[in-house]
């Protein structure tokens, strides 16, 4: 799959875009297991405009890390437009993707994110200026709609051809005559949030019509190598994006890869190997907090910052799943406040990996 000169090799896998957690410290350790490429967490085109410094920091990007994606996302052409002139100037990604999902209160309920699937004109216009504004690529990350019942429901304005037609097939040519170069698609509405599970049929649809020529990213529950073999072969996706099965799990790309490319799961990754992993992925995110204020919100440059922002992604590791009676030192993982700590807990939750392996 290519996005313009960019070749993303066959059956991409990519990070999807994270608050909070696609920080470049969890990019990187992706892109060092397989990703095909990486995407920043969404960032306020008003806040970025502001040069609000949490937001400029989100937009820095690495070299190593590349091709990586900066997400913006916005609710009007004016902000958005200098948005991401300034992401193109400063951080020059390779792509500029602009977020028209985000299903939160926050955002969506102003207007931005997913709120944008109310005003699809308004997403057009957004759009179009945006590509117009700066000379990378410019891809779009959605949902199927707003709900169910209007899974079906076109604008009056934009007189589909045929009735039935499903709006995000319509949105997606609409939003390809704006001249985007691939749209991500992951298979829910707003309303659905998270809850149930994602609809792949509407984004084979979208991928297999013969007005549809810009890559399709499919998106929503690929949890294992076998999900995503899923995806390519019933769906025909250009490239599947892996979301919340990378918490605790970074490697899950290598696994993925090594499955697409070979028929067989990596046999690799030992135990030890994949507490060691987590091992580095707390020095690093710590490394990053105190370089740039990158780590939890409000903790600045600090150890304390680092911890928090990767004491989640611990808990979640799904090495510790069939551990009898773990709750607790899930609890302290989640409360713990230094790297000391969080090694002596990951120490002892290898050991009991080991015994219930044996
Ligand atoms: C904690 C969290 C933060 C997210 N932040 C963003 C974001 O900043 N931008 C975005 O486009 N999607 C965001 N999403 C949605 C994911 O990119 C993805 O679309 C969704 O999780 C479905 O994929 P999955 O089933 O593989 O997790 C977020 C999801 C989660 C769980």
């Amino acid at each position: 799959m290519q996005i313009r000169n960019i070749n993303l090799g066959d059956k991409p896998v990519l990070l999807a875009p994270m608050e909070d957690v696609t920080d470049q410290a969890f990019r990187l350790l992706c892109k060092e297991f397989g990703a095909s490429m990486v995407y920043s967490e969404f960032v306020s085109a008003d806040a970025l405009i502001r040069n609000v410094n949490r937001s400029l920091e989100k937009i820095r990007v690495d070299d190593c890390e590349r091709p990586v994606a900066i997400q913006i996302y916005g609710r009007d052409v004016a902000s958005m437009v200098e948005a991401a002139k300034m992401v193109e100037n400063e951080a020059k990604p390779d792509v500029l993707d602009i977020n028209f999902g985000c299903p939160v209160k926050k955002v969506a309920g102003k207007g931005a994110g997913a709120g944008m699937l109310r005003t699809p004109q308004l997403m057009l216009d957004i759009t179009r200026e945006v590509v117009k504004a700066v000379h990378i690529p410019v891809t779009v990350k959605t949902r199927l709609g707003w709900d169910v019942p209007s899974l079906y429901e076109i604008p009056e304005e934009w007189k589909p051809i045929d009735k039935g037609t499903p709006f995000i097939l319509e949105l997606a040519m609409r939003l390809q005559d704006c001249g985007i170069e691939a749209l991500t698609i992951h298979g829910r509405t707003r309303s659905q949030m998270y809850q149930g599970e994602a609809d792949w049929t509407l984004i084979g649809e979208v991928k297999s019509h013969p007005r549809i020529h810009i890559p399709i990213i499919g998106n929503g529950d690929i949890c294992t190598a076998e999900d995503a073999e899923t995806a390519f072969n019933r769906y025909g996706v250009d490239a599947v994006m892996i979301g919340r099965a990378t918490f605790g799990q970074p490697w899950l790309f290598k696994d993925v890869r090594s499955y697409l490319d070979t028929g067989k799961h990596d046999s690799t990754m030992t135990t030890d190997w994949k507490f060691a992993v987590l091992k580095q992925q707390v020095r690093t995110s710590i490394a990053y907090s105190l370089a740039e204020d990158c780590g939890a919100k409000g903790h600045g440059r600090s150890e304390l910052g680092g911890i928090i922002h990767v004491r989640r992604h611990l808990a979640n590791c799904p090495l510790f799943k069939g551990i009898p009676d773990f709750r607790q030192t899930r609890i302290r993982i989640l409360q713990a406040t230094t790297q000391d700590e969080l090694f002596a807990l990951l120490d002892e939750a290898r050991e009991r990996v080991v015994a219930i392996s044996r």
